[in-house]
């Protein structure tokens, strides 16, 4: 099977050094003379394939940074870049689309607004699919771009070279968290590789609940309290909250009090924090705002903010486009690295397409598994996010919704394809449509018997009846029960 990109988590810590290294390869051979960020020329390593960018949102950057890099890879490219041109106006699927895109191209760059659109790309083909943005859940390959400019960065500031460079690193990620895809992917890649995010978000922007609870459950990365922010030097934080990836995995089911679980060595990192390594700017994304939504003042990034002693050595990266956020006035600091971080774009995303059409020998191993065990059933409990793509009218005619079980316990569903997460309120079993309350007990049904439902009245409503216990059971389900 085609190894896809839909994630940042699709790709290991090793597989990303190795892309790295194929692009540092690419720069290094075809770099321009003066200008070694930008790839000039034509290799013949892909004149045997086709890639097809299929974009339902608009983009400059990254469909034509893909279109480039396969060009200077030798291979051809074609486009559906108009989504009012696509057959998508007519009602056609996103599983229709990739089925017959499959046979006019070797791989797949799609682009759509819906969250998890890439993923159920990725499952109804047979050829390798990039995410080149889902709406607001991930961008992947612009995460590749930007973990490419900060080694760079770290690099010539005499780091060792490699991606773990970016270990203890402070990133200050800036503006839109809520709506912005590039901020999701780029915070699970800091995480992974040991940066600190400080959180500096427009008021009304902040991290989405589904991003705070995957970096808390996936990599063990919690915000401090404010309680333990205030108990900082003054001058050691620019922001509110600030996540940290504890040194020793710890089983922490809340993610208060914090502070207190990391260890002595941790803990005086922290406080030893005096400067930042690096801004992330970001636009507010307009298009994305619910009707009516207002955004408080927005963070702007200016030559005379960049003046303070602590941000002396801050790289500043943008995914741009730029609209009020980041000062043109940048442009001219050594510091601004954003259109350098652009023109990474060409080189990573070279190699990339390397590996997903094996160009290059074993760049990529097998693809990643999660730890957790998955639950999909027609009945039952679907996403809450009304923007995932399983919620929308033309998919819901052959998706089943499906999801991580990622908290036995409690139990908690994650949405397989937008990462929402949510709490059930009943289980049942399919094959005797009774259910119960007690949650606990969906560790005793086999899979292909299990349903959750958001609640009781769901769980009536698809003709289940409350399983008798003995217990006095909840007042909704008491109404509903026909007397026996
Ligand atoms: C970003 C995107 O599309 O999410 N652009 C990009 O791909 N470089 C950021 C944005 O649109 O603000």
């Amino acid at each position: 099977m085609a190894r896809s990109i839909v994630s940042i988590d699709d790709l290991s810590n090793e597989e990303i050094e190795a892309i790295f290294r194929l692009a540092d390869q690419y720069l290094a051979e075809m770099g321009t003379p003066g200008r070694p960020h930008r790839v000039q020329g034509r290799r013949r390593d892909a004149e045997s394939y086709i890639l097809a960018t299929i974009f339902f949102e608009p983009s400059t950057r990254t469909r034509l940074s893909f279109e480039s890099a396969m060009l200077r890879l030798g291979g051809t490219t074609i486009s559906s870049a108009d989504p009012n041109s696509s057959s998508a106006v007519k009602g056609e699927t996103i599983a229709d689309t990739v089925r017959v895109c499959e046979n006019y191209a070797d791989l797949l760059v799609i682009r759509h607004p819906h969250e998890g659109a890439a993923k159920v790309a990725a499952e109804y083909t047979s050829v390798p699919v990039i995410n080149a943005g889902d709406g607001s859940h991930e961008h992947p390959t612009q995460t590749l771009c930007d973990l490419y400019t900060l080694r760079a960065a770290q690099k010539e500031k005499g780091a060792a070279p490699g991606i773990e460079s970016l270990r203890d690193m402070n990133v200050v990620i800036w503006g839109d968290l809520h709506h912005g895809r590039t901020v999701h992917s780029l915070v699970f890649a800091l995480a992974r590789f040991g940066a600190r995010i400080i959180p500096l978000a427009a008021p009304g922007c902040e991290f989405p609940e589904h991003v705070q609870q995957r970096l808390a459950r996936d990599y063990n990365c919690f915000p401090l309290s404010r309680k333990d922010v205030d108990s900082l030097p003054e001058d050691a934080l620019p922001a509110d909250v600030l996540y940290v990836t504890p040194d020793q995995p710890h089983q922490l089911a809340l993610i208060s009090n914090v502070w207190f679980q990391l260890s002595e060595k941790q803990q005086a990192s922290i406080r030893s924090i005096k400067s930042i390594d690096a801004f992330y700017s970001t636009r507010l994304q307009r298009e994305r705002l619910a009707p009516g939504q207002q955004v408080g003042e927005y963070p702007v990034i200016d030559s005379q903010f960049l003046k303070e002693k602590k941000y002396r050595q801050a790289q500043v990266l943008h995914p741009l486009p730029r609209v009020d956020e980041l000062s043109y006035d940048v442009d001219q600091d050594q510091r601004g690295v954003y259109f350098k971080q652009a023109s990474y774009g060409v080189p990573v995303r070279m190699a990339l397409i390397a590996a997903l059409l094996e160009l290059q020998p074993s760049l990529l191993g097998a693809e990643r598994k999660r730890n957790y065990p998955g639950y999909q059933h027609a009945d039952g409990l679907e996403c809450s996010n009304s923007r995932c793509v399983t919620r929308q009218e033309a998919e819901r005619r052959y998706l089943v919704p499906k999801f991580s079980i990622v908290d036995a316990n409690v139990p908690i569903l994650r949405c397989a394809y937008c990462d929402h997460e949510q709490r059930p309120q009943a289980v049942g079993r399919a094959s005797t449509h009774k259910y119960t309350t007690e949650l606990a007990e969906w560790q005793q049904i086999h899979a292909q018997d299990l349903v959750f439902f958001l609640n009781e009245q769901q769980a009536l409503n698809a003709g289940y009846q409350l399983k008798k216990t003995g217990r006095s059971s909840s007042s909704a389900a008491l109404a509903a029960q026909p007397s026996e």
